[in-house]
Parts: C-alpha cells; structure tokens; sequence
C-alpha cells in the first residue's frame, strides 16, 4: 500500500491534545494540502482563518459548548490550534469545496504526525452577530458560512484505533 492510501486509513479524531503547539512548518505543510483541495468549477471559495492565540479559542471553544448544549463542555479537547473553514455561500458549491478543505486539512494532518479532528457547529456560530462580527474582523465578506473547525495538536496519549468499515458501501452493480 503507498504512503497516501495508509495515511487515508490511519486518520483518526482525536479528542486528547497536548499543550504543546504543532510546528510553523507543520502547520504549513497541512494549509497547502487546504490549498489544493478541488472546488466546483475551481472556485476556491473556501478559507482557512488560523487561530492559535488562546483568547480567541476560548471564545470560539466556549461559544461551541454553549450551541452543542453543554457549556461546560470542552469540544474543542485542548487543541492549541483551530482552522476555521469558511466557505462562500454565493458559490453554488459551497459546503462541498468547504468540506473537501476540511478533509485535505485532516488527511495532511495525519500525513506529517499531527492529530486532528473535525469539530462541528461552526456553521450556527458565524451566522450568529458574533460569529459574523469575528468575520468581520478577519475581512471575510458576509456572504461566507462556517464548514468546520479542524482543531489540531499532538496527540496526547494513543492515537485511536479504527474501527472497521461497514458492510455494503461498495455497490457494483
Ligand atoms: C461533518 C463532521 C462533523 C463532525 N463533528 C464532530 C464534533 O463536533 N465533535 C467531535 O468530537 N467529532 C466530530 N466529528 C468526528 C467524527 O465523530 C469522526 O470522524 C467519526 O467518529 C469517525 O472517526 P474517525 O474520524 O476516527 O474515523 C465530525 C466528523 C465529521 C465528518
């Protein structure tokens, strides 16, 4: 099996971080896989906002919890970095080319020893004034959603075992 096809099987979600935050060169290597994901009619609508300062996770992390229900909650799980993905509504392929962006980010991840995981809800929160006003702050123009949070860190502790594929996705008729 080639490199790609392994790393394509043993991308897992991890939901336990270290501290410790991943490398420059790490972090680069993961946002030019962001880059060359494909997009319909080859938009590239979708954009990557970096947030490694701690005030701003938190904000984003607490304003997670609140909308998942749990506000005490961490569903972030201590990554010290989160890539918001953020795609234009005005292309009629939004979310997919968002997605594609969420899943290059995560495969890339895996790809250089960086865990990392898909963190949901980012759609409710930047259509919320405060999601918009952090837009707003960052120039991303209105007509954007939110796809995802790829939150990334060092695993702390094991990286999760796979579990096995279900029956029946594979139709050839
Ligand atoms: C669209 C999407 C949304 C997800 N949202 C969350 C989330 O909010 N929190 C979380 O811990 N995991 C989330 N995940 C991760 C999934 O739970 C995970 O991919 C699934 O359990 C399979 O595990 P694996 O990624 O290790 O193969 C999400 C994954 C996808 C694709």
């Amino acid at each position: 099996m080639n490199e790609t096809l392994k790393t394509l099987r043993e991308r897992r979600s991890v939901r336990k971080y270290q501290s410790k935050q991943i490398s420059d060169a790490e972090l680069n290597a993961i946002l030019e896989a962001g880059l060359w994901a494909a997009s319909g009619h080859g938009l590239q609508s979708p954009v990557m906002v970096v947030i490694q300062d701690a005030e701003t996770l938190e904000k984003l992390e607490k304003a997670n919890a609140a909308i998942q229900g749990n506000p005490d909650g961490h569903p972030f799980y201590g990554a010290p970095t989160d890539v918001v993905v953020l795609a234009d509504t005005s292309s009629y392929n939004w979310l997919q080319d968002g997605s594609l962006v969420m899943g290059n980010l995560m495969n890339a991840a895996a790809s250089v020893g960086v865990a990392s995981c898909w963190i949901n809800r980012a759609m409710e929160y930047f259509d919320t004034p405060e999601g918009k006003e952090l837009m707003k702050q960052w120039g991303v123009p209105e007509t954007y959603r939110g796809v995802g949070h790829c939150v990334l860190g060092y695993a702390d502790g094991e990286w999760p075992a796979p579990k096995p594929r279900k029956e029946g996705r594979i139709i050839r008729p």
